[in-house]
């Protein structure tokens, strides 16, 4: 989201700025923030420390913080970080020109206003840093669920979809330029909906009228909400071959008492009937997870019911996490964060490890297969040879011969790493 994010700024600053690599050269540098995690805090804090070396040298630097973590801690960033000339928040980009305009006559200024429809649908992102194949597009913001531990609905606010009509132009503008791939995004996907007069249009009727720009074009979307993922999508994903099947549904943990603590809604048993239901759909789908390993009271039972969910869904991929509290958020404010540190890393090695050995299974199953490619560039450990996915989101490396990024390309895979499959065009 960030990077969707980052395009559209970039687009509101086009006709001002143009983008350079060097940081040297640089008038104008930005920071994009993301506060989910504190680790993402340190770091931009530790960003920070840096660019005021910078702007010690070049006097009239100057330096905006973007994002969710403007949102969250506006006053105390503008007291500590002394380099910071703005502050914006999500919904705040118009405003942008405006602030850079105070900060030029050097007033520090903010403006972190929140919005209920803010969607920015009628900006054409300026697509600064990719690889000319694949391409992210926002299809709703903000988020209305209030997991106990999060403070994205805080930060992003309120949940809100775009015009379907600016998602479906922008993805054939998209197709027309050369792009093979779109990926949809927002916090929760599944529960997209626009009204119009007479008749409702949700997520699975949006995915479809992309999917019929062309079958060239290959969709996948993120992230979705294990308690909105219909039987109709994955009827929609089964019908249309360039939809990919691949489904990112973050369980965040195993056990029951924990999910109910963190205000998801959903158990462990409907959890598993909806694998259920998508393995039964569309046998080849592959899924990754999210999952949050020592949240609060979590006792050794509740993580050995995480490693077991592991299992019994074999994800192909998860992305993990130690449990870091988030200030505001409904859990900092109800429940102790009780697990030592050193628990919490040692939970959190062991779902790690597990998932190592359940990418290895899975990917040791796709070999002898022929998948198809979509061609992203060249492996950046040899210039002979090139890398894209298969529609289940898997990295496949192969030689070049004739094949340019871009190109769709069949590849029979012969080897694998728990993270990479090997193989060779056919
Ligand atoms: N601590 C750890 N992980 C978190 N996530 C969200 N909030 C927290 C937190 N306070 C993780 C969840 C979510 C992903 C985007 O980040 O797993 O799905
Ligand atoms: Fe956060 Fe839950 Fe919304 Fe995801 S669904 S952004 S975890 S509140």
């Amino acid at each position: 989201m960030n990077v969707a994010d980052s395009e559209v700024v970039a687009s509101i600053l086009s006709p001002f700025y143009s983008i350079t690599d060097s940081l040297k050269e640089a008038e104008l540098i930005l920071l994009n923030t993301c506060s989910v995690r504190d680790n993402a805090e340190q770091r931009i804090r530790k960003r920070l420390r840096e660019l005021a070396a910078l702007k010690k040298k070049n006097k009239s630097l100057l330096i905006g913080l973007l994002g969710c973590m403007a949102e969250r801690i506006k006053e105390q960033l503008l007291e500590e970080e002394k380099s910071l000339d703005f502050i914006v928040g999500p919904d705040a980009y118009r405003s942008l020109p405006e602030l850079i305009e105070k900060a030029s006559l050097q007033i520090v200024s903010f403006n972190v206003a929140l919005s209920e429809e803010e969607t920015y649908d009628d900006i054409e992102p300026v697509r600064y840093a990719s690889n000319g194949v694949s391409a992210f597009i926002a299809i709703m913001r903000g988020c209305n669920n209030f997991c106990s531990y999060c403070v994205v609905p805080f930060t992003r606010g309120r949940e809100r979809s775009r015009d379907p009509k600016t998602i479906i132009a922008e993805a054939q503008s998209l197709f027309e330029k050369g792009f093979r791939e779109v990926t949809l995004l927002g916090q929760n996907v599944n529960s997209y909906c626009w009204n119009e007069t007479e008749k409702k249009i949700d997520f699975a009727d949006l995915t479809e009228q992309i999917a019929q720009i062309s079958p060239l074009l290959r969709i996948r979307y993120a992230t979705s909400h294990p308690k909105d993922i219909s039987d109709k999508l994955l009827f929609i994903m089964s019908k249309y071959p360039n939809i990919c099947h691949y489904i990112h549904l973050p369980v965040q943990s195993g056990s029951n008492k924990m999910l109910k603590k963190m205000n998801r809604i959903y158990t462990r048993e409907y959890y598993l009937e909806r694998i259920k239901k998508i393995k039964e759909i569309l046998p080849n789908c592959a899924i990754s997870t999210d999952i949050i390993a020592g949240f609060c009271g979590e006792t050794e039972q509740d993580h050995q019911d995480t490693l077991s969910m592991m299992k019994e869904v074999g994800y192909e991929y998860a992305f993990m996490f130690k449990y870091s509290v988030r200030g505001g958020t409904a859990a900092a404010e109800k429940y102790e964060d009780d697990i030592p540190e050193e628990l919490k890393i040692k939970r959190l090695e062991e779902v790690i490890a597990l998932q190592q050995h359940l990418s290895l299974q899975s990917n040791k199953r796709d070999i002898g297969k022929t998948v198809t490619v979509l061609i992203e560039g060249i492996s950046k450990r040899s210039d002979q040879h090139l890398f894209g996915r298969n529609p289940q989101n898997k990295v496949c490396v192969f030689p070049k011969k004739e094949y340019k990024i871009g190109d769709y390309a069949e590849v029979k895979i012969i080897k694998c790493t728990a993270g990479t499959l090997l193989g060779e065009t056919i």
